[in-house]
C-alpha cells in the first residue's frame, strides 16, 4: 500500500491541481485532493511533482536476440524506465525474427523478468521479407501485441490487402513503416537543400506518402485497424486526416526527432541519420498541428540503438536510427510545451492515452481501478543530456549536450517502485 501525497495532476491543457493517490494491489485505488495517511502505508511525498500514467512507447528496437552489441532487452528496459516508461512494444527486426509461435513465445519468456511491460510485435511477413505472410492467429496466441514489418515497407499491394483482411479477423493493429522502395533512388537523408548542397542522395517525401496513401485506402476498404509509424511528412498528416474523415480505423505516431529537428540541423554525422529522415519546417509544423488536432494520437521514440563504430561512418555509411527512450519527455517538454507549441496535456496524452486507445491497453490512464503504472516528473529540474551516462548501450543521439528542463524522478509499475530519485531499483 503506497500513498502518494502532494502530487500535481493535469486538469486540462497546462493547468495542474494537487492530488493524493492511494495504490493497492497493483491498482490505483483512490485519487482525491487529500487522503489519509493511515498506519502501515508507505508514504511518498511527491513534493509538487507531476504525476502521470507511466509512459507507453509502442515503437522501440531492443535488438534481442541477435544484436547484443547494440542493445539487449535488459539495457533497453533500463533505458525505458529511466525515461519514465512502464510499457514498450519491441519491433521484430531482430535475429532470429519472431515469425513463428515458438520464437514469439521465446521473446515473451526473455522479457518476463523485465521491470516494465515489454510487449512484442509479430512481423507481417516471414523474416520481414515481404513475400509470405506469417500466421497472425498463432502469433497472437503466442503473445504478439500487434503486427509490423518495421524497418521495411511492405512493397506488394495485394499482400498488404491480404494482411489487412487477416489482421482484421484477429483484431490486430498493423503498425506500418511506409517506404516505397521503387521510389527510394538510393536515398538516405531527406531530399532537400542539405542533400543538394552536400551532394547526398535524397529520400523524397513521396517514398512515405505513396505507400501511406495506398495503405489508408486499403485500411478503409478492409476495415482493418491500421497505424502509421514515425510520420515525417506534411502530406502524410493530410492523408491520415482524410482517411479518418471516411471513418477508416486509422491512427498515427510521430517521433520526438521529427517534432524537433529538420534537415537544416543535419551534420556530417551518423547521429543525424534515421529512417524516415529529418524533413523540413513545413513538415515539422504540420506534424505538431496533427498532434494538436488529434489526427496523430501517439508519440513514439523509434528508439534505435547502434554501436558507436557503426554510427561513425557519416550520413552515407551509418545505419539508420537514433536512441530516444531516455530523452523523449524532457526534450518535448522543454522545446514544445515550454514555448507553447503544444500543451502539457497533449504531450502526456500522446505518451499514455493515445497508445492505450490505439492498441487497446489497460494501462495509460490515471483513474481509480486503473493499473498503478505511474511516472513522477519534476518539472522544475534542469540538466544537460549526456549520452555517455545513458542506460542504453546506444550513444547515437543528436541531442547529446542539449539542456532540458524537467527530470523523470520516480516510476511505479503495477504498484512497485522501479525508479526512485532517478535511480533504478533492482
Ligand atoms: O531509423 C530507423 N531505425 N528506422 C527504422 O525504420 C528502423 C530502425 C532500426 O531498426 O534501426
Ligand atoms: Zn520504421
Amino acid at each position: 500500500m503506497i500513498l502518494l501525497t502532494n502530487a500535481k495532476m493535469i486538469r486540462r491543457d497546462n493547468e495542474l491541481i494537487s492530488a493524493d493517490l492511494f495504490l493497492q494491489s497493483g491498482k490505483i485505488s483512490r485519487i482525491a485532493s487529500q487522503i489519509g495517511p493511515e498506519a502501515g502505508w508507505k508514504v511518498i511525498d511527491c513534493n509538487g511533482m507531476l504525476v502521470t500514467p507511466g509512459f507507453i512507447d509502442p515503437h522501440v528496437h531492443l535488438r534481442e536476440p541477435g544484436f547484443p552489441d547494440k542493445e539487449t532487452i535488459r539495457t533497453g528496459s533500463r533505458a525505458a524506465v529511466k525515461g519514465g516508461y512502464t510499457t514498450v512494444f519491441a519491433m521484430p527486426n531482430v535475429s532470429p525474427c519472431p515469425d513463428t509461435p515458438q520464437r514469439m513465445a521465446d521473446m515473451v519468456l526473455r522479457a518476463q523478468d523485465a521491470p516494465l511491460d515489454v510487449r512484442f510485435y509479430a512481423p507481417l511477413s516471414a523474416g520481414e521479407k515481404g513475400e509470405e505472410l506469417t500466421d497472425f492467429q498463432a502469433l497472437k496466441e503466442a503473445g504478439a501485441v500487434a503486427l509490423s514489418d518495421d524497418g521495411k515497407g511492405l512493397q506488394h499491394n495485394g499482400l498488404m490487402r491480404q494482411a489487412m483482411q487477416l489482421a482484421r479477423a484477429q483484431d490486430l493493429v498493423i503498425a506500418a513503416h511506409c517506404e516505397d522502395e521503387s521510389l527510394l533512388n538510393g536515398g538516405y537523408i531527406h531530399d532537400g537543400l542539405y542533400a543538394r548542397q552536400h551532394k547526398h542522395r535524397g529520400i523524397s517525401r513521396s517514398v512515405e506518402d505513396v505507400q501511406a496513401a495506398r495503405d489508408l485506402l486499403l485500411a478503409h476498404e478492409t476495415g482493418a485497424r491500421y497505424h502509421i509509424c514515425h510520420m515525417s511528412t506534411h502530406r502524410v498528416v493530410d492523408l491520415l486526416e482524410l482517411a479518418q474523415s471516411w471513418g477508416a480505423r486509422v491512427s498515427g505516431e510521430v517521433s520526438p526527432h521529427h517534432l524537433l529537428l529538420t534537415d537544416s540541423d543535419l551534420r556530417e554525422d551518423g547521429r543525424y541519420k534515421m529512417n524516415p529522415p529529418l524533413r523540413e519546417e513545413i513538415d515539422r509544423l504540420r506534424l505538431i498541428e496533427g498532434l494538436n488536432t488529434g489526427v496523430i494520437q501517439v508519440i513514439a521514440t523509434d528508439h534505435a540503438p547502434h554501436t558507436s563504430e557503426e554510427k561513425s561512418r557519416g550520413l552515407a555509411g551509418s545505419p539508420f536510427g537514433i536512441t530516444g527512450l531516455e530523452t523523449a519527455f524532457p526534450l518535448l517538454y522543454t522545446y514544445l510545451v515550454k514555448p507553447g507549441y503544444i500543451t502539457l496535456q497533449t504531450l502526456v496524452d500522446a505518451m499514455t492515452k493515445g497508445p492505450r486507445q490505439v492498441f487497446g491497453l489497460e494501462a495509460g490512464e490515471l483513474a481509480e481501478g486503473a493499473p498503478a503504472d505511474l511516472t513522477l516528473t519534476d518539472l522544475r529540474d534542469e540538466y544537460v543530456i549526456h549520452a555517455a551516462d545513458h542506460e542504453s548501450k546506444g550513444r547515437n543521439t543528436p541531442f547529446d549536450g542539449w539542456r532540458v528542463k524537467s527530470r523523470v524522478d520516480t516510476v511505479i509499475k503495477s504498484g512497485r517502485i522501479i525508479l526512485q530519485g532517478g535511480t533504478i531499483l533492482d
